[in-house]
């Protein structure tokens, strides 16, 4: 008897149970499935929009670069342009740097290729003949030969220009500039390197990799940490070049063609201090001319 009451009472117990725990569940259920669905649209519109501001921004660089291409070339057409006039040069460079601000690092290469291929950014052209990028911001633009870009930058002219990680690979840069440029992490990697000068440039952590790096110029450059892989620089001049902490070992330095004087060696002691330069920065020049101005009032 009480096996058969327990066992006939226990389905309907059990149904009203579930009946119950269901009645329960279902707005619970709807309530989570709102709450996720709420969540998905959010982060859904979230990433619509994060796209749409990059859209924007693609955009607006490429509005940008256009009409820079577009004002320049008219300019360079322009029957009155001359090469040699400051201020049309100067016009140019501060055209470049107002937009390298805005740029992508593609159009920034290709922006300097413009320069570069207009002759504008040219050692080897007469200084008055060349637009001057002081700041411009080449951060992170990278110079690689490919299929469709060579990367012959034979005597490009980067002075003083801003170029952290820059990258330069398999590229020629025979007889470039760099002098005063901002260069910290920059990497050269297999290029053509003879003659390039980076006076007073800033290399600390650049990294040479396997280029023909030869007579190669780094008076008052800094290179902290720089890192010359596979092949060494050869005959280059370290005048006043802080080479703290860089991997040049005794025996790349021992070189004799290597310049030295008030060089910080790697291990952090200093070259032999040269008298010359004692003269040219101590204030030996300024005795020069104090005695020139006593013989000339004398
Ligand atoms: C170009 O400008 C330079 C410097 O201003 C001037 O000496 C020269 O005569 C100009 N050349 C022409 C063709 O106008
Ligand atoms: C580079 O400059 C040198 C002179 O300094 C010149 O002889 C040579 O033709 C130039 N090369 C290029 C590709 O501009
Ligand atoms: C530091 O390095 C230079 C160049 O390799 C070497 O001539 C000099 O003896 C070294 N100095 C010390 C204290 O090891």
């Amino acid at each position: 008897m009480v096996n058969t009451t327990a066992s006939s009472s226990k389905p309907s117990a059990c149904l009203s149970w579930s009946r119950v725990l269901l009645s329960a569940c279902l707005p619970l259920v709807l309530g989570v499935f709102t709450i996720v669905f709420t969540m998905q649209q959010n982060s859904i519109s979230i990433a619509n929009r994060e796209q749409d501001r990059r859209q924007a921004i693609e955009l607006r660089q490429q509005v940008m670069y256009d009409a820079y291409i577009k004002e320049i070339s008219k300019l360079l057409l322009n029957p009155s342009f001359n090469r040699s006039n400051r201020q049309q040069l100067n016009y140019i460079g501060f055209k470049t740097i107002d937009v390298l601000r805005h740029l992508n690092k593609i159009q920034k290469r290709d922006v300097i290729l413009f320069l570069y291929n207009h002759e504008l950014i040219r050692r080897d052209k007469p200084e008055n003949q060349r637009v001057i990028l002081k700041g411009a911001d080449l951060t992170d633009v990278h110079f690689i030969r490919s299929n469709s870009m060579d990367c012959d930058l034979r005597n490009i002219s980067l002075m003083s220009v801003l170029g952290s990680n820059i990258v330069f690979e398999r590229c020629d840069l025979n007889y470039a500039v760099f002098e005063n440029a901002y260069m910290v992490g920059a990497k050269f990697i297999g290029s053509l390197m003879e003659g390039v000068i980076f006076n007073k440039a800033n290399l600390a952590d650049a990294i040479f990799d396997g280029n023909n790096m030869y007579i190669v110029k780094f008076l008052h450059a800094i290179l902290i940490n720089a890192k010359f892989l596979g092949i060494k620089p050869v005959s280059a001049d370290f005048t006043n070049a802080d080479l703290l902490n860089s991997d040049l070992t005794p025996k790349d330095l021992s070189a004799t063609t290597h310049t030295f004087s008030n060089t910080r060696y790697p291990n952090g002691s200093f070259s032999v201090v040269s008298n010359t330069q004692l003269i040219v920065d101590g204030g030996a020049e300024q005795r020069v001319s104090l005695l020139s101005l006593l013989n000339y009032t004398n």
